[in-house]
């Protein structure tokens, strides 16, 4: 489901500034090489999430759910001189792609790839981070982002990916998976820790500040 129509997300894309080529060609790779590109945050989103992380200039960000590392590459743009990203991924079939194009970006010596399951692999850091981006497995967001929330810093932020679920969240007896996005949303919203906002970009992402 689209939220916003598709001809105004063209527009939308239309006056923003492109992305770097190297994200083009990932985009086009990604349709080619893999059996669920639509996993890929794409033209738009990672605009916008360029964008914020330019907002918060992070020096740790983390994600959680790398994919072919098109999300990786967008934050990125908004790190600190000295500043490093983690992304975790647990299928280490996308290794090559993933290299492949931070390689080619000027990221790479920044950029950090943890292959292992997120939930194993997040209680081993032990820096705090400054942004978060929990886009993996969504039966998992609780746990993904209760571990995440704690190795926040006061004042940093967290955005979560498809919270719409293509609107899924609105069904009552809906499938295990929007059944966990519908609890992780609540979930979010009753944390007296944060405040959130849902927007309804691409499949929905919500921005959580801890106070
Ligand atoms: C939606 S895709 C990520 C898309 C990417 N962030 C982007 O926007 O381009 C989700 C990824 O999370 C990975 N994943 C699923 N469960 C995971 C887990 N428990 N730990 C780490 N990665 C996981 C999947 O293999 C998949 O590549």
């Amino acid at each position: 489901m689209k939220f916003i129509p598709e001809e105004i997300e063209n527009y939308c894309k239309d006056k923003s500034t492109p992305p770097a080529s190297y994200l083009e060609e990932l985009d086009r790779e990604t349709h080619l090489k893999t059996l669920a590109p639509v996993m890929l945050s794409g033209h738009l989103q990672g605009r916008i999430l360029a964008m914020l992380s330019k907002m918060i200039q992070p020096e740790q960000i983390l994600e959680v759910g790398t994919f072919t590392g098109y999300s990786a590459l967008c934050l990125a743009e908004g790190l600190s001189e000295s500043g490093e990203l983690h992304t975790i991924e647990v299928n280490d079939e996308l290794k090559p792609i993933i290299d492949q194009y931070l390689n080619r970006s000027p990221y790479k010596d920044r950029i950090k790839v943890h292959i292992g399951k997120a939930e194993e692999v997040i209680p081993h850091f032990q820096q705090t981070f400054d942004l978060v981006f929990i886009d993996a497995g969504k039966k998992l967001y609780g746990k993904f982002y209760r571990q995440c929330v704690e190795k926040l810093r006061s004042g940093g932020f967290i955005f979560a990916d498809n919270v719409l679920w293509s609107g899924k969240v609105l069904e009552k007896d809906a499938d295990e998976e929007t059944e966990a996005l519908k609890e992780f949303n609540e979930m979010v919203l009753r944390d007296p820790e944060v405040e959130v906002v849902v927007l309804p970009i691409r499949d929905g992402v919500s921005v959580i500040r801890k106070k």
